[in-house]
């Protein structure tokens, strides 16, 4: 099976998920959007009210700040792959609770195998937590690291504050869009790696 029809597969599976009460308060499951083919794989907390509506992650205020970041790096949300720890809105944006991202962690895992991503980007601290838990964001962020998952093996992960929680914080805001522009030298020195 091509990676799309086995993405496409898991997205419907996901679309019926009732695993949790997320989904009883929200509109719909929002399972991501992007390449399946994607190097880098973008890993934020939960649906917000217009990913809520249109069934699409980061499409508000956050997500165009993404975008901004991406374009800084030549790259397109649709180069990429973007989804989150949770894939449907806790209720008034509160976080997503542990057991909510346990019982949603198997749809990850799934997108993670397909997609093999060559680096995956947490951003916030509940998506760093998931994969690299007892750090603290303030001194991981911006540090590229190498970490087991349980089912995927060695992969390389690298930790951003939350687009959002930078929006309107001048200096976290430069430090994030700083650490962005570390990607592409990531992902040449992954390459790099790779051949030796
Ligand atoms: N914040 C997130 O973490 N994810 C989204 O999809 C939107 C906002």
């Amino acid at each position: 099976m091509s990676n799309q029809s086995h993405l496409e597969k898991l997205n419907a599976e996901m679309l019926a998920c009732t695993k949790c009460a997320l989904r009883k308060g929200c509109t719909q499951v929002v399972p991501g959007a992007g390449s399946e083919d994607a190097k880098i794989l973008f890993i934020g907390e939960a649906p917000g009210q217009k990913e809520d509506a249109t069934g699409v992650p980061f499409v508000g205020a956050a997500g165009k700040f993404l975008d901004e970041m991406l374009g800084i790096i030549s790259l397109k949300r649709e180069e990429v792959y973007i989804a989150n720890v949770c894939k449907c809105r806790p209720p008034s944006n509160r976080d997503p609770l542990p057991e909510e991202i346990a019982t949603c962690w198997p749809w990850l895992l799934e997108q993670i195998k397909i997609i093999k991503p060559k680096l995956i980007v947490t951003l916030g601290r509940h998506s760093m937590e998931r994969f690299l838990p007892g750090f603290k964001i303030s001194e991981i962020h911006g540090k590229a690291m190498r970490r087991e998952i349980e089912g995927v093996g060695r992969q390389v992960f690298y930790t951003l504050y939350h687009p959002a929680a930078a929006l309107y914080n001048g200096s976290m805001r430069e430090t994030l869009i700083k650490d962005f522009k570390r990607i592409p030298k990531i992902i040449k020195k992954i390459g790099q790696e790779e051949k030796n």
